[in-house]
């Protein structure tokens, strides 16, 4: 998989990128990952991304030229020199060439107004053989990027970031942790929570005892079936008592796994 990422900080992915299971990915060459500095779309001295916002107001706006610059030569795979300063020149780009409100890879604009991310959506994406992620500042990016750039508008939460840069990072690694051979087991993945739909169950190991806390007793019982109960029992129960949204999405949907009446503890599918 490609994920090319746009950014006025590329620095910022320096970390993430060189990092445990992600940074092993990439080294292995399972996982092309390419940061780019937006700012070298810009046209001015100032090398700017942003201006006054039309109508007034307080704050700056990111510009739409800047951003189609930028993504017709990451999509194209084009040096920054051919695509800079061409959406406000007026000559049509090369027929062939994707291009801002035409044809063009999967670009996900990371922006409090998008989408959630969810586990369903990260294997969606995960599905993609190319993605280009855009990372825009919180105050405010021209509509038109919205509208001819962005193919899909991801949020990560409710709540604010100054940029897109952190949602990124999630997105990079809830897709690219379902592509396989990142994950140094395949199938690990489908046993966390959001898979079955339940948050997980507590996990112990040893020692048996820290300050006096025990292990619960019939992890060490021996009996599979009863450690899948109890599983099974503190999903629920945790899920009811802190995710209660999430139950009402599991009996909702048939294909879930732990969708089962409760107690009929003959089979385990957690
Ligand atoms: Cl994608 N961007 C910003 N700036 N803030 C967010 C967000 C994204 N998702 C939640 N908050």
């Amino acid at each position: 998989m490609r994920i090319d990422v746009l950014t006025i900080f590329p620095g910022w992915f320096e970390g993430p990128l060189t990092t445990s299971l992600l940074g092993r990915g990439i080294a292995e060459g399972e996982l092309d990952v390419r940061v780019h500095d937006l700012r070298e779309w810009a046209t001015d001295r100032h090398r700017s991304v942003d201006a006054a916002p039309y109508g007034g107001g307080a704050g700056m706006v990111m510009r739409a030229d800047v951003w189609i610059d930028a993504c017709e030569a990451v999509w194209n795979d084009l040096p920054a020199e051919v695509t800079r300063g061409r959406a406000v020149a007026g000559d049509p780009p090369p027929e062939g060439q994707a291009v801002a409100g035409g044809p063009r890879p999967r670009t996900v604009l990371l922006t409090p107004r998008g989408r959630p991310l969810t586990q369903a959506l990260a294997r969606e994406l995960a599905g993609e053989e190319r993605l280009v992620l855009l990372c825009g500042r919180y105050e405010g990016i021209d509509e038109r990027v919205h509208e001819l750039v962005a193919t899909d508008e991801v949020s990560v939460g409710d709540y604010v970031l100054f940029g897109g840069e952190v949602a990124a990072a999630a997105v990079i690694e809830a897709v690219t942790r379902l592509v396989p051979g990142i994950l140094g087991n395949d199938a690990s993945p489908e046993e966390e929570s959001f898979t079955s739909g339940l948050l997980e169950y507590p996990q112990y190991t040893r020692p048996a005892a820290v300050r006096g806390h025990g292990v619960p007793a019939v992890l060490s019982s021996g009996d599979h079936g009863a450690v899948e109960r109890w599983r099974r029992d503190r999903s629920r129960e945790l899920t009811a008592a802190r995710r209660p949204d999430l139950l009402a999405d599991e009996t909702g949907s048939a294909d879930e796994a732990c969708a089962d009446a409760p107690g009929d503890g003959d089979h385990a599918d957690v």
